[in-house]
């Protein structure tokens, strides 16, 4: 169970480990709607006859027991409600459910396999169920995952947004600057993300430098800031880090490698590129037919 605030990578760390063992899995995304049966399975009716649709916790015990492994993912797991935390007890400490819609038929994990269950959940949000005690506790390990260390989180940054790293410095100086706000005196209640800090980098390389005043408003301050109080405190970190100023700096700076805002694609490339593009759209209506392409609504799939 990985615990922690939000935008930390906690999803981002448990769809890895899947991957890392190449392994499928499967993310359940909490939500007090959600029913035992949207997870285990249910039943539709289709023209007359009933069909049962698998869930993911049924699809995985069933890749777990073909591959050896195979994991399922529980977004904000604490936002589920407290009947349906039950459903996956006897998954977690018995390694089989019974299935509540289909005469409570076993599925069952053979004892050889290996069913990896990461539950996620943001710790301090208000307005949520709590995690029934009994499941919980069937949670081997909870860390805490926090905000990365400065540097790591500049890495992170400039990493992911494929950007300078003198610019993920400046917006990572100023998130924990932010951050640190927040914690002193709630005068900030929103909290400046690691998410925030990689999204912001990217949109800020994708655009011209002089969006740059705007995505500053829209993406940091609007978005953190909830009151005007909150608004006027988080410009005035950024002010007093001369966040606009240096930033623009570095987006201007003729130092830099080719933004990728100022990359333009020549005839040639624009050509092969649409050439190439109707080729594999043509290539998949050839092989799924033109009423798969297409959703109802006339987009595309
Ligand atoms: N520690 C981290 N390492 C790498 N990327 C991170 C990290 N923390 C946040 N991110 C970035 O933020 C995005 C969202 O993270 P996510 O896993 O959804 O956070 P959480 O589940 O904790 O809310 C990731 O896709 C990634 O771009
Ligand atoms: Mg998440």
């Amino acid at each position: 169970m990985l615990q922690g605030p939000p935008g930390t990578g906690k999803t981002l760390l448990a769809i890895s480990l899947a991957k890392a063992y190449k392994a499928s899995y499967y993310i359940i995304d909490g939500s007090p709607d959600l029913d035992r049966r949207d997870i285990e399975g249910n039943w539709e009716l289709l023209k007359g006859e009933t069909k049962f649709n698998y869930g993911p916790l049924t699809l995985a015990i069933k890749d777990a027991n073909n591959e050896g492994i195979a994991f399922i993912i529980i977004n904000e797991i604490n936002a589920i409600r407290e009947n349906e935390q039950i459903s996956l007890n006897s998954l977690l400490s018995e390694n089989h459910i019974n299935l509540i819609s289909k005469g409570f038929e076993k599925h069952e994990l053979n004892s050889e396999s290996k069913l990896i269950i990461i539950g996620t959940m943001n710790k301090g949000v208000i307005g949520i169920n709590k995690l029934q005690e009994s499941f919980e506790d069937r949670f081997i390990i909870t860390p805490e995952i926090s905000y990365p260390l400065k540097n790591k989180e500049i890495d992170i940054a400039s990493q992911i947004s494929g950007y300078k790293k003198k610019i993920a410095e400046i917006v990572v100086d100023a998130a924990r600057q932010i951050r640190k706000q927040a914690i002193q005196d709630y005068s900030i209640t929103k909290i400046f993300s690691t998410r925030l800090v990689v999204n912001f980098c990217m949109l800020i390389s994708l655009m011209p430098p002089k969006y740059l005043k705007h995505n500053i408003e829209n993406v940091i301050i609007n978005k953190l800031g909830t009151t005007t109080e909150e608004k006027k405190s988080i410009a005035m970190i950024l002010d007093g880090k001369m966040f606009e100023t240096k930033l623009k700096e570095e987006l201007i700076s003729k130092k830099t490698k080719l933004m990728s805002w100022e990359c333009k694609l020549d005839k040639d490339s624009l050509d092969h590129l649409l050439t190439n593009t109707k080729a594999c759209f043509t290539n998949y209506i050839s092989k799924y037919g033109r009423s798969n392409a297409f959703r109802h609504n006339g987009n595309i799939m």
